[in-house]
């Protein structure tokens, strides 16, 4: 009995000492925050256990977690919501039922999910979709992607642009009555890289260039080249996304290789032959003061990779990888950034960037944000700040749309 109760006891206090950070002051109510942070270490711990164990995959368990997210397709009093599929791709469409004389705006929204996980189906996500439907009186497309490990990069990116394609088909937006001057792209976290790239490359394409009035990127993903960034090192237990387990994450959509991930913490990944792609993400060039703080630059550790993991050095993986002419074609882009994320400084670099060579920018940094809060918005948390971002998203939606 006592040995028993000693053990919960050792338990317990491994798992206050593994789940534990230092919730920054400044966020909105703390204690959900610690809950939630909690939950997701817990999850990575169960995740990396039963890989360990041999009973699934560490992705395999939190895809499970996310499922048991999903809704049906459920129309309210305002919009009818269906699954359809555009040429194999599913999409949750949402069209307002009420008559207009004029044709409505459009947005796209592309899932986050580090590659790996989620859907449209997702109560966040389809509360934000049904949010910006109705208060935008807009059509809104939501499609889903083939998701790694089972499809490798580019595989979610060409079917984002394959489903994209479809609907930007004359014929298709008539259908759904969107007027082909207003509409604008979306997505976050790894959706926000998804959006960022398919704009880019539908802007190069002679045949879709213009198509698209904006873009807006939710705490997006940027570059893969340099994991050492201010924001990497000052939020690498979080809250929510660690920089382990975006790693982790992020290399089974680009490799099969088991030791990436590892060779990525050592920011040791880029082999010498891409050395000249680091002046596009250098933060000591493109960081404003404020965010600098103490730290130093120091160019990353070259490594000796080769051709074997292509989707590191590519700009389909990494839209800050490409050139200041092909930035300058980009369309309005809204660019939301949090304080406590490691990705705060991918977002930072696109804004400097994209306002160096003119593009419109409307820039918000939420000072007290965390990343991926959109994704716990709904219940069982109504995390508020969650709210608060989706909030931000559709004003400006509503008023550059
Ligand atoms: C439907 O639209 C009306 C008027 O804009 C609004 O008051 C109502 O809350 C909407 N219903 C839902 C379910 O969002
Ligand atoms: C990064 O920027 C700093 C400051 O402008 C510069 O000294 C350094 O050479 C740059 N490094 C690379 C790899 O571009
Ligand atoms: C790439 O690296 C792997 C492992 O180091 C090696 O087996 C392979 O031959 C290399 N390929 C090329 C094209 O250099
Ligand atoms: C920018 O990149 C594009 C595509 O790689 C290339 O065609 C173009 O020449 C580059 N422009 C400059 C100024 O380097």
């Amino acid at each position: 009995m006592r040995y028993k109760t000693l053990c919960f006891g050792f338990f317990f206090i491994f798992l206050a000492y593994q789940t534990y950070i230092p919730i920054p002051e400044n966020v909105e109510e703390p204690w959900k925050v610690r809950v939630i942070h909690a939950g997701m270490k817990i999850s990575a711990l169960m995740g990396t256990l039963l890989e360990n164990m041999g009973l699934m995959k560490f992705e395999e368990f939190f895809a499970i977690l996310m499922e048991a997210q999903n809704t049906k397709p459920v129309s309210d009093e305002n919009i009818t919501v269906i699954d359809t599929d555009f040429s194999d791709i599913p999409v949750r469409l949402y069209l307002p039922k009420r008559k207009s004389e004029k044709q409505r705006p459009a947005v796209i929204y592309i899932h986050g999910g580090a590659y790996i996980l989620g859907s449209f189906k997702m109560l966040p996500y389809d509360s934000v979709n049904r949010w910006t439907s109705n208060k935008l009186d807009a059509v809104v497309m939501a499609p889903d992607y083939r998701l790694a490990p089972q499809h490798l990069f580019p595989a979610a990116l060409e079917d984002c642009i394959f489903v994209i394609k479809f609907f930007l088909q004359d014929k298709v937006l008539a259908k759904y009555g969107v007027d082909p001057t207003r509409i604008c792209i979306s997505g976050d976290s790894s959706g926000g890289t998804l959006a960022a790239t398919v704009t880019q490359l539908l802007q190069d394409d002679p045949d879709y260039k213009n198509k698209i009035k904006a873009q807006t990127l939710l705490y997006p993903a940027l570059q893969a080249l340099d994991t050492l960034m201010p924001s990497h090192r000052e939020y690498k237990h979080g809250p929510f996304l660690t920089r382990e387990v975006a790693i982790r994450l992020t290399c089974l959509y680009l490799s099969e290789d088991k030791e990436l991930p590892k060779t990525i913490l050592r920011n040791a990944h880029v082999p010498q032959e891409s050395r000249h792609l680091f002046k596009f993400v250098n933060w000591s060039d493109f960081l404003p003061e404020k965010y600098k703080k103490n730290h130093v630059y120091t160019m990353p550790v070259l490594g000796n990779l080769n051709a074997s993991h292509p989707g590191l050095v590519d700009s389909r993986a990494s839209p800050l990888l490409v050139n200041d002419s092909q930035l300058q074609k980009l369309p309005l882009t809204y660019i939301l950034t949090c304080e406590h994320d490691i990705l705060r400084d991918d977002g930072l670099i696109y804004v400097t960037r994209l306002r160096k060579v003119g593009v419109p920018i409307i820039h918000d940094h939420v000072e007290d944000g965390v990343h991926g809060a959109i994704s716990f918005a709904t219940a069982p948390f109504y995390l508020n700040l969650g709210l608060r971002l989706i909030d931000k998203y559709i004003i400006c939606l509503k008023e550059n749309l």
